[in-house]
């Protein structure tokens, strides 16, 4: 069944507490980016860990290899669930990653992003990258998934090929997941829960529809029910 990551998008460490103290058993994992670790340092990954959940680091690695195997094997021992590298800095540095994370004897799960939910076609472009979205997302998963990465971060729009072509046990980490379905604030390729989990995604990880809400536990209840109902329309 498919697992809903909170992103704890926060530099205020109360409210970070109170809601992770709200939202109790019903949520497993939580998303560390560069928002918290630096506001809060990496006491807080060990605070989760202590408190039972599972902690995607996501800080997006992307810089020459030998600064991203020493990076990850850091981030691993941290005892992290999984964490994530930019799939553009290429198979040295994907190498590099994983051979950061073996010597740190873990098994932490690598991660490669695609191209940033943020972006449109127009900032493809703008980029200088040739072609189109979908495509150059394909190329970015095929040397993720040749060098041996456990999977990747993409939008639940393109899970219709990604999951064509890839085996079930490369995962699918899917960020941009708007609830009631309506684009908002700077994601561009948007989806719903039911979409992406009838395509096929692995995680999803949802944000401010969550940590900016009067009512997270209702909203969390509302995703995993979705969730839940989809998973089961999946198999019949
Ligand atoms: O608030 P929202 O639900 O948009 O949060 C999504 C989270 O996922 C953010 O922390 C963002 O940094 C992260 N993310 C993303 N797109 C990617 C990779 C990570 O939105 N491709």
């Amino acid at each position: 069944m498919a697992e809903l990551i909170v992103s704890l998008d926060t530099d205020d460490r109360k409210s970070a507490e109170n809601l992770i103290e709200k939202l109790g058993t019903l949520v497993e994992y939580y998303k560390i980016g560069p928002i918290p670790l630096l506001a809060f340092g990496t006491q807080f990954i060990e605070y989760l860990s202590k408190t039972g959940k599972k902690v995607f680091l996501d800080l997006k690695f992307f810089d020459i290899p030998n600064t991203v195997e020493m990076a990850v094997y850091n981030s691993c021992k941290l005892n992290i669930s999984m964490l994530t590298v930019h799939i553009l800095g290429g198979k040295k540095m994907l190498k590099a990653a994983i051979s950061g994370r073996n010597k740190s004897d873990s098994n932490t799960k690598i991660i490669g992003v695609t191209i940033l939910t943020s972006f449109s076609q127009e900032e493809i472009e703008e980029a200088g990258m040739q072609g189109e979205i979908d495509s150059n997302i394909l190329r970015l998963a095929d040397i993720a998934f040749e060098t041996g990465l456990d999977g990747i971060v993409c939008s639940a729009k393109e899970l219709r090929f990604l999951r064509k072509k890839f085996p079930q046990s490369f995962l699918m980490v899917c960020p941009g997941i708007r609830p009631d379905g309506t684009s908002c604030d700077d994601q561009k390729r948007t989806s719903t829960v039911g979409q992406a989990i009838k395509d096929g995604a692995d995680f999803l990880v949802v944000g401010r529809p969550i940590i900016e809400s009067n009512n997270p536990g209702e909203v969390v209840r509302q995703i995993k029910k979705e969730i839940m109902e989809n998973e089961y329309g999946k198999s019949t």
